[in-house]
């Protein structure tokens, strides 16, 4: 049997939506050592939290993690950490192998025999492209279109591959595409991105208008990787795979620019003819439901509403410039 919750090693703990779980640990209490490389100068919540005596901030590569931790000092360990999105991972290509399958695989490799939680953030996007919009639900072949996905797709094969070989307990997560505010903001995610350049009164010009995709707020990960971490029956999350999202947050973008355009008159769109992105699917989150409670997720108009609030107060503007890799924004992309 595993020791109970002691202390939490979030490996991308400064990163969009890793920053939002850290204070939520945090706020609930809990023990957390954040480890990352502070790729976008994401360092706001390492000052902040500078003085919590609960939380530490590791700077490092993943690649040479076990230099910098000993893994057998946490109970848990969430890997939110690597090369997000579409993007980034077609730009640096053999870079982001490296770190979303090499480097990953290397720490499953040097965990897989300790008796602790693991829990790994894949995405929705494993779905990529699919026949239909009937919902897809964790059991439904996997259609990855891009290296991005791809590498989710590597990553959660060898987890699984690792059942009755292994004493770790792992947990595998598809996420939505993500929403909300973080202390690292992200623009190149379709809510905030559409929210920001409306309420900037700036054109947006919009790409595969009728494709449908699961959206969630940043912190609803957060309440549910705390569910997860404090779950009394591990059965229920031992080797599992869960779709994380509620039903009602499935939504084309062209019904996102009609809730935005609820904010504000003679909105500046242009539709193009011309595809970027097609992936379109609908997930199913039944199973999420089944063991954790979603009762409070946030609905779409929620996470608009603030950020509308917030950028219409010239809060975020250049966040999406990273000194590494240039401006990676190209358009309203996971
Ligand atoms: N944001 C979304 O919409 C979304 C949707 C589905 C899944 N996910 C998954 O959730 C996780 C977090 O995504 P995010 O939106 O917070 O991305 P992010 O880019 O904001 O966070 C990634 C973090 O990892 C760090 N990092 C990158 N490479 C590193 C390395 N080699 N060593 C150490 N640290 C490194 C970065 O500095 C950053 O803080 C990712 O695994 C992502 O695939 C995100």
């Amino acid at each position: 049997m595993k020791s109970s919750l002691n202390k939490i090693l979030i490996i991308g703990g400064e990163g969009y939506i890793g920053s939002v779980v850290v204070n939520y640990f945090l706020e609930k209490g809990l023990k957390v050592d954040s480890f990352d490389n502070l790729t976008y100068k994401n360092f706001n919540n390492v000052v902040t939290n500078n003085y919590n005596k609960n939380y530490k901030f590791i700077y490092g590569e993943m690649s040479e993690i076990d230099s910098l931790v000993k893994f057998k000092d946490y109970s848990h360990i969430i890997l939110l950490a690597g090369l997000v999105g579409d993007p980034i991972t077609k730009k640096y290509k053999d870079l982001s192998i490296k770190i979303n399958e090499n480097q990953i695989s290397n720490i499953i490799s040097k965990i897989k025999n300790i008796n602790l939680n693991f829990i790994f953030s894949s995405t929705c996007s494993n779905y990529g492209l699919r026949d239909d919009l009937s919902p897809a639900s964790e059991s439904d072949k996997l259609k990855p279109l891009s290296t991005y996905a791809k590498s989710k797709v590597f990553i959660e094969k060898k987890i699984l591959s690792l059942a009755e070989k292994s004493n770790f307990i792992p947990t595998i997560f598809r996420f939505s595409t993500a929403f909300g505010l973080s202390p690292r903001m992200r623009f190149d995610l379709t809510i905030n991105q559409f929210t920001r350049e409306i309420a900037l009164d700036r054109k947006l010009k919009i790409y595969d208008k009728d494709t449908w995709r699961p959206y969630c707020h940043v912190r609803d990960f957060a309440n549910i990787l705390y569910q997860c971490v404090t779950i009394e029956d591990e059965k229920k999350i031992k080797f599992e795979v869960f779709n994380v999202g509620i039903d009602e947050n499935n939504a084309s973008k062209s019904e996102i620019i009609n809730r935005i355009s609820k904010l504000k008159k003679n909105i500046k769109i242009e539709i193009s003819n011309e595809s970027l992105d097609k992936r379109n699917y609908v997930v199913d989150f039944s199973k999420l439901k089944n063991v954790f409670s979603v009762e409070e997720f946030l609905s779409i108009e929620f996470g608009i509403l603030e950020i509308f609030n917030m950028v219409s107060k010239n809060i975020f503007t250049d966040s999406e410039t990273s000194e590494k890799y240039g401006n990676y924004m190209v358009s309203n992309i996971e």
